[in-house]
């Protein structure tokens, strides 16, 4: 709820203003203020060659109107903002605030603190375990009120699969949401034309908003068509904010008869949805990582990516169909992903969900790279090389050939990466 957002304190303030000096093309980078607030240090800070986006990651578009900057910095307060039980967190939930597991190099970033998810197969079907608590484990509660301890979720004993996700890096998704279905849907048929063993497919959901369909871009197993839709999901799904999007509380471990006790006091806890229109707005008006230093190393690397078969998923550039905001309207980027699914075999994290078969990934974007931490939706790369060498399925032979290398050759490819 927007009313808490008023008590947070100097980090807030701080983070804002700090954006909005980014967003007026101040020098590299102020301190990165203490807290949540301050999108940290940034690094080199040179003017990438080309690209949409500003010089400093966690910047908004440069060139926005004063009425987007505007909706810009309410959604960014919105994502720093702790929510509290009157306003609507819990009875159960991951965590209390957008930016907690978002805020690797600056607010939108990705983070380490990875989330659960639960299932079993039953008769031969996929259960995802709602009446344990499941499909996702809210590991935190907010505890007693009206009689009952509201403790975090465990996993039950039940579960036969279960698996860790890490969170996805925000940077440049507005691009991602303006890409046309009909570019995606074209470069699943150009991928087969290509070659068919590394060929991805699309997965299509109802876009919440009109009712129709739409292709997913979002989430490691493409299960959210737009931004829209994933923010009002992570609204519910880690802090337990009610919306009229998504009006009903997750059940404590499965048991609803609790929510009888649950202590916020509307159903759902915000009227309208506000709230996430303003989370998507802050992601949608957020610049894509700035591309680093590219010298003869990173060039000789960029070729060897595609001679190796890269970019047979990581699709270098795509392009946005038109927008009514300027800054994304027929634009072309660079994120390194075709947003398709693709069979990763044993790198497949065993959990279907939405059209994603087990052993089905979406290609992760490789832009901003260089800021992550661990590697790979469960974070179990320490190193970018292990990541690639984890690649199997339709990746397989690719992962081979980059194997293959020369130690030179690996390494050019190497500081290609780390300058996405
Ligand atoms: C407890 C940690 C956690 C919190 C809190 C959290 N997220 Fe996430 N976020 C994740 C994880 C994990 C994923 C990947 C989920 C998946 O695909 O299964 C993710 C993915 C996303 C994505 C998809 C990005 C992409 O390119 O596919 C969006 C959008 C997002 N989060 C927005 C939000 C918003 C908005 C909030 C606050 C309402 C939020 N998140 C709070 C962990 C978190
Ligand atoms: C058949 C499609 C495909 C091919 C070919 C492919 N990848 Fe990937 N890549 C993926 C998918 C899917 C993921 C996400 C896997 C996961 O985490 O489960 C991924 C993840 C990655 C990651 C980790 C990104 C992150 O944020 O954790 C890196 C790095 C990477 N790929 C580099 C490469 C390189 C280098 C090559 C060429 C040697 C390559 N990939 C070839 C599909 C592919």
């Amino acid at each position: 709820m927007r009313r808490s957002m008023f008590f947070s304190g100097l980090g807030l303030l701080t983070g804002i203003g700090l954006v909005i000096a980014c967003a007026m093309g101040q020098g590299p980078g102020g301190p990165g203020g203490p807290g949540p607030g301050g999108p940290g240090g940034p690094g080199p800070g040179g003017p990438g060659p080309g690209g949409p986006g500003g010089p400093i990651l966690g910047s908004p578009y440069p060139g926005l109107t004063r009425s987007q900057l505007a909706l810009f910095n309410a959604g960014l307060a919105q994502f720093l903002e702790v929510e509290n039980v009157p306003g609507g967190l819990g009875p159960v939930f991951t965590e209390s605030s957008c930016v907690k597991c978002h805020a690797n190099g600056a607010p939108g970033g990705s983070g380490d603190r990875l989330v659960t998810r639960i299932g079993r197969v039953v008769n031969g079907q996929f259960d995802p375990m709602i009446a344990f608590g499941g499909p996702q484990i809210q590991d935190r509660g907010i505890g007693k009120f009206n009689g009952v301890n509201f403790v975090g979720e465990v996993v039950p004993p039940q579960a036969t699969i279960v698996i860790k996700r890490r969170p996805i890096p925000l940077f440049g998704l507005g691009l991602v949401d303006a890409v046309q279905d009909e570019t995606l849907i074209m470069l699943a048929q150009q991928e087969v034309l290509n070659n068919p063993l590394t060929a991805g497919r699309v997965s299509v959901s109802i876009d919440p908003e009109t009712g129709l369909e739409r292709v997913d871009r979002f989430g490691w197993k493409l299960q959210q068509p737009t931004v829209f839709a994933f923010a009002g999901d992570a609204y519910l799904n880690e802090l337990g904010v009610t919306t009229p999007l998504n009006p009903n509380e997750n059940c404590p471990q499965g048991n609803c008869a609790l929510l009888a006790a649950d202590p916020a006091p509307t159903n759902p806890n915000d009227l309208d949805n506000s709230a996430i229109e303003a989370l998507a707005s802050f992601i949608t008006l957020l610049a894509p990582p700035p591309r680093g230093p590219v010298g003869a190393t990173q060039q000789a690397g960029s070729v060897l990516f595609g001679q190796i078969g890269c970019t047979d998923c990581h699709t270098p550039a795509l392009e946005t169909g038109p927008s009514t905001i300027a800054a994304l309207s027929q634009v072309t980027f660079s994120p390194y992903s075709d947003f398709l699914l693709h069979d990763m075999g044993t790198l497949g994290d065993g959990y279907p969900q939405n059209q994603a078969g087990p052993t089905e990934m979406r290609t992760a974007p490789l832009w901003g790279l260089r800021f992550e931490t661990t590697f790979l939706h469960d974070g179990r790369a320490a190193t970018v090389n292990a990541a690639i060498l984890a690649h199997d399925g339709q990746a397989k032979a690719s992962r081979n050939k980059f194997a293959a290398l020369k130690a030179t050759q690996q390494t050019s490819v190497l500081a290609f990466l780390n300058s996405l």
